[in-house]
């Protein structure tokens, strides 16, 4: 395909199937090809995680957003046995799963959408790893977060993970913000916030904004931690 029919095509994606309610049918076969053939990419090695090992050691009540495959839970359990986590997985193949893999009592599975969530309890690490914001649109993305925000405890945190790739790109796009994967069974349209959204999100969520961490894969890619609080904390606990 030429370069302006890709442009054409992605700006078409983009404008039109790029939410979250969309990229589910993307990830029902991505997630049955990667349970079945252990295909978590260079993620599996916890190269975001081992970041952030210090902030997991210390949280009592933990959420997970977007739980996949059980990666985080994995390494939360092995790091913070205490905690008490709360994973978090829209697909209804994926919570079986995770239902028959963890029975500590300590793991509670959640059965929904993030956006429709309600937690019944403030959480001192909100974790959305993997590049999960992108799966929604800027719209989606920002009442998220608006949202998530809320659910921390007074000095609680959320933690988002972020890739700096790009996807090629559309006509009305040249920052090349959306990323656009076709799967096996339907074609997945991401969103990439920029550091000007990102500056933007903090600023309407009124959160405070910790620190980025940045971050190489051991194949390579480029990605970021950005850490979020309530309201600005002592040094210690930000890790500086
Ligand atoms: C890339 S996987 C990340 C898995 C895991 N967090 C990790 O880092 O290994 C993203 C997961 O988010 C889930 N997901 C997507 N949209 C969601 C939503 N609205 N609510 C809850 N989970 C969602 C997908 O089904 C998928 O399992």
């Amino acid at each position: 395909m030429s370069d302006f029919l890709w442009k054409l095509k992605s700006l078409y994606l983009g404008l039109f199937y790029c939410n979250n309610a969309h990229n589910q049918k993307y990830y029902q076969a991505w997630e049955v090809e990667a349970l079945l053939h252990g295909k978590l990419k260079d993620m599996d090695s916890y190269p975001d995680l081992k970041l952030i090992s210090s902030y997991i050691a210390e949280a009592q009540h933990i959420l997970e957003v977007g739980a996949g495959m059980g990666r985080v839970v994995d390494y939360i359990v092995q790091y913070n046995p205490q905690a008490h986590i709360y994973a978090l997985e829209i697909d209804p193949h994926l919570c079986q799963e995770l239902k028959m893999k963890y029975k500590n009592n300590n793991v509670h599975l959640v059965h929904a959408d993030v956006q429709h969530y309600t937690p019944t309890i403030q959480f001192d690490l909100i974790l959305y790893m993997w590049s999960g914001l992108m799966d929604h649109n800027k719209h989606e993305q920002i009442a998220l977060l608006k949202k998530m925000l809320t659910w921390l405890s007074p000095e609680g945190m959320i933690i988002l993970d972020n890739s700096d790739r790009k996807g090629k790109g559309t006509l009305l796009d040249p920052e090349n913000r959306y990323s656009i994967i076709s799967g096996s069974a339907a074609i997945y349209v991401g969103y990439i916030p920029s550091d000007v959204d990102y500056i933007s999100y903090w600023k309407k969520m009124n959160a405070h904004h910790v620190k980025r961490i940045k971050y190489q894969t051991e194949t390579g890619y480029h990605r970021s931690l950005d850490v979020l609080t309530k309201q600005a904390i002592a040094p210690s606990k930000s890790g500086e």
